[in-house]
């Protein structure tokens, strides 16, 4: 066991947070878990009231963003077990984030000691299985002062977490905009670095002024191949087959991504992962072939797509009551977390 020294805060805000009536990610647990890298290692791990880190102006990682993120849940089971959902595929998609940053990864059995703690020092912020999920947000940065372009020496690793309601799944609309990408080859759309969502965000602002919910990714070579949806991978359901773009170095390895994959097949469905061009997708549109579309993420699970729209043409889809692939998945993904149905995959790991 990890030595982790607690400073505990004296009173909990819990009671006085009233975060159901705060935007998401506004409102943090007491408690926050910190460890720095320095002369060569991580070492003095340790869980702090939330609250102002010191630092310098001169943070490397605020001059050339050395600073990457993961995201994840605990839940609230029926039984009133606290779990946290495939925790190590966390851990290590973050080491692969770190290493492609050339930064000193964190050791796995590190992260996932942190994460334990943490959550179990604030598991009376994890909300009642029917009002949502904490959402843990581990990070870790360059913490060299001094405006050098070089991997920093210092580095700090943390971990925040907040309460999130549970999400209402309005179906939303999507929009390719092929003047933006998100990644490319030889790029880091594969790994979870901070710089890759702010060059996102004049995109996402731009498609919600034309009316959209959310950017539809296409590939940054040929402006073709469809890639993710806003910050959620994505699933096609046409003529009967489930199609999800296939990773390739510019798609993020989504865990629910993985997960659904992996649900549906066991039920029986066929799941192709390859290449899918947006044309694809609106000739299977066009005569009736396209029967549903789907992002999937952390944040909002499993996310319904009501329209697609493309160079001036929009897409249609059927009605999201006539949906099985979707709403199956979403519904055995909440019976597992809920611990309502068998966790066949060992998915679901206790916090004590
Ligand atoms: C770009 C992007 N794609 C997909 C996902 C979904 O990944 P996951 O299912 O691991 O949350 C995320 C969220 O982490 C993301 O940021």
């Amino acid at each position: 066991m990890i030595d982790i020294a607690i400073n505990r805060v004296p009173e909990s805000r819990l009671a006085s947070s009233r975060w159901q009536q705060a935007p998401f990610g506004t409102v943090f647990t007491d408690h926050m878990f910190l460890a720095s890298y320095m002369d060569g290692a991580w070492g003095h791990p340790r869980i702090e009231p939330y609250g102002p880190v010191e630092l310098w102006p001169s943070l490397s990682a605020l001059h050339y963003a050395q600073s990457v993120f993961e995201g994840l849940k605990a839940f609230r089971q029926d039984n009133g077990r606290v779990v946290l959902f495939r925790p190590a595929a966390n851990a290590a998609r973050f080491s692969r984030s770190m290493t492609r940053l050339a930064m000193p990864p964190v050791p796995e059995d590190l992260f996932l000691e942190a994460l334990h703690r943490l959550v179990a020092l604030d598991a009376a912020w994890v909300p009642a299985a029917d009002q949502g999920a904490l959402y843990i947000r581990p990070f870790a940065f360059g913490a060299d002062e001094g405006i050098r372009a070089r991997p920093a020496d210092r580095y700090l690793f943390m971990i925040i977490a907040c309460p999130a309601g549970a999400y209402y799944d309005k179906p939303v609309k999507v929009r390719t905009m092929p003047q933006f990408s998100r990644a490319f080859e030889g790029g880091t759309g594969d790994v979870k670095p901070a710089g890759n969502y702010a060059p996102a965000l004049l995109a996402e602002q731009l498609a919600r002024a034309a009316g959209a919910d959310s950017v539809l990714w296409l590939d940054g070579r040929e402006h073709r191949w469809v890639e993710e949806c806003g910050v959620m991978n994505v699933f096609f359901v046409i003529d009967g087959t489930v199609v999800t773009p296939a990773l390739g170095g510019t798609i993020l390895p989504g865990i629910t991504r993985d997960s659904v994959i992996t649900l549906l097949r066991d039920q029986g469905y066929a799941v192709d992962e390859r290449r899918i061009a947006i044309d694809e997708v609106f000739e299977a549109a066009d005569h009736g072939r396209l029967q549903e579309a789907f992002g999937v993420g952390t944040a909002a699970v499993v996310s319904p797509i009501a329209g697609i729209m493309h160079e001036g043409h929009a897409a249609q889809l059927p009605p999201v009551d006539r949906w099985t692939v979707a709403p199956f998945a979403k519904t055995r993904l909440a019976d597992l977390r809920r611990g309502a149905a068998e966790d066949t995959h060992g998915w679901m790991v206790a916090v004590d």
